[in-house]
Order: structure tokens, then C-alpha cells, then sequence
């Protein structure tokens, strides 16, 4: 038999409405694939760089997403170079891939990552008290911290704010390919694309 079709299927505001949904809800969930998206930056030389990331917030009305990461490293370098990210997500079972392209804040002393650091778990919190700075050369993988809360000096929450979204569906009666594009002063454009 085959399943019956999403409420979502050739239908660009309730495309839209289900790749809001979804990002919701891979905050909390820490089983759903797309709570470990990909973020694009750039490096010093304007080449690509890709990592996985814990999905952290996402806010629908202020169109942001944020995840948070240790400001020593490559990744905090070069968003503070060029603010220039696209993150990327993808599920499987759900068959749906998300592209979202947009600008990254580094909050390191400010109200944002005080709350951010506040919610974060000791488990979390612990990857930040590294004696090392992430991406220095180590004699030999280095042991756990011991101290999880020593790390605050080394973190960072990025926030990203979005203006374009592309989802992709992938349906055996075909593929649906969306994008949304909002200017700056929100006002949204949508738009089918061939997949
Ligand atoms: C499942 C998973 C989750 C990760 N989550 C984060 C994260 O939330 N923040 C982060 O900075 N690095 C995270 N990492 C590590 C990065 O992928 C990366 O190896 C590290 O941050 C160094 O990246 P950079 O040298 O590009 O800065 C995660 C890795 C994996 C495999």
C-alpha cells in the first residue's frame, strides 16, 4: 500500500510550514537527524569548510538558528572573518533535505551566551574546558576535563539569521523542490524549483 501523502505535498506554504516545524522540533530531539546539521563557512584562503553541529535554538518569527562551539576554534575564526554560512540538513526516513543560507553572529560575553551557557548541560558544557585550544596539535588525544565549568571563557554561541531556505522532498510520484527568500525587509519569496 502505498502512504498517503503528506499534507504538505504541492503546496509551497505548507512546504515551508513543515521545514519550520521540523527545525522545531530538532532542537529537543536529540534522536532526530537533523539535531546534527552541517555548517558551511568559508576559511582564510575562501575555501569551504563543513562540520557537524548540535542544533541549539530555533526561532521561526526571528528567523534564526543557533548552535554553540568553542571560540578557539576554526570555525569562531571564521565567522568573525566572514559571517557567510549555509547549514544543511538531511533525514533520511523523512526524505527531506533542508539548505538554509545565512549570516552568523559570534556571541561570546553578552546576555545571549550567558543565557546559552546557563541552559547548557554539564556533559556540554564540559567539551569548553579543554586546556587546548580545538584544532592545536596534542602530543596524544587528550583525557576529559575533570571541571566542566572552568570552560565559559571558551564558548561561544553562534546565532544565525536566515534569508533563504530550500527544501527538498524527495516523493516517488517526484521530488518537490522549494526555495524561500526573504529580503530585508522580510517580505518572503516562493518559488518551485526543478530538483
Ligand atoms: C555529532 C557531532 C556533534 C558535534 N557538535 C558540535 C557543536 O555543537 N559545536 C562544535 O563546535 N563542534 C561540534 N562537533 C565537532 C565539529 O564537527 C568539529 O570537528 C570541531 O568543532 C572542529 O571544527 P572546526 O575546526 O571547523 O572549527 C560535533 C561533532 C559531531 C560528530
Amino acid at each position: 500500500m502505498k502512504p498517503p501523502r503528506p499534507a504538505f505535498a504541492d503546496d509551497l506554504a505548507a512546504s515551508l510550514q513543515e521545514a519550520f516545524r521540523l527545525l522545531a522540533n530538532a532542537v529537543p530531539d536529540r534522536r532526530s537527524p537533523l539535531h546534527t546539521p552541517t555548517v558551511a563557512t568559508l576559511d582564510e584562503s575562501g575555501a569551504p569548510s563543513l562540520r557537524t553541529v548540535v542544533l541549539r535554538g530555533f526561532d521561526a518569527d526571528a528567523r534564526r538558528l543557533r548552535f554553540h562551539t568553542d571560540r578557539r576554534s576554526d570555525k569562531a575564526r571564521g565567522i568573525a572573518r566572514d559571517g557567510r554560512v549555509m547549514m544543511h540538513f538531511y533525514d533520511a526516513a523523512l526524505h527531506v533535505q533542508m539548505r538554509v543560507a545565512g549570516h552568523a553572529m559570534l556571541h561570546l560575553d553578552d546576555a545571549v551566551a550567558d543565557a546559552a551557557w546557563a541552559a547548557s548541560q554539564r556533559s556540554s558544557r564540559m567539551c569548553y574546558a579543554a586546556p587546548d585550544a580545538s584544532g592545536a596539535i596534542v602530543a596524544s588525544p587528550p583525557a576529559a576535563p575533570k571541571d566542566s565549568d572552568i570552560g565559559r571563557p571558551h564558548f561561544a554561541a553562534v546565532v544565525i539569521g536566515f534569508h533563504r531556505l530550500e527544501w527538498l522532498w524527495l516523493a516517488a510520484a517526484g521530488h518537490q523542490r522549494a526555495r524561500f527568500i526573504w529580503d530585508d525587509a522580510g517580505n518572503l519569496t516562493a518559488d518551485w524549483i526543478a530538483p
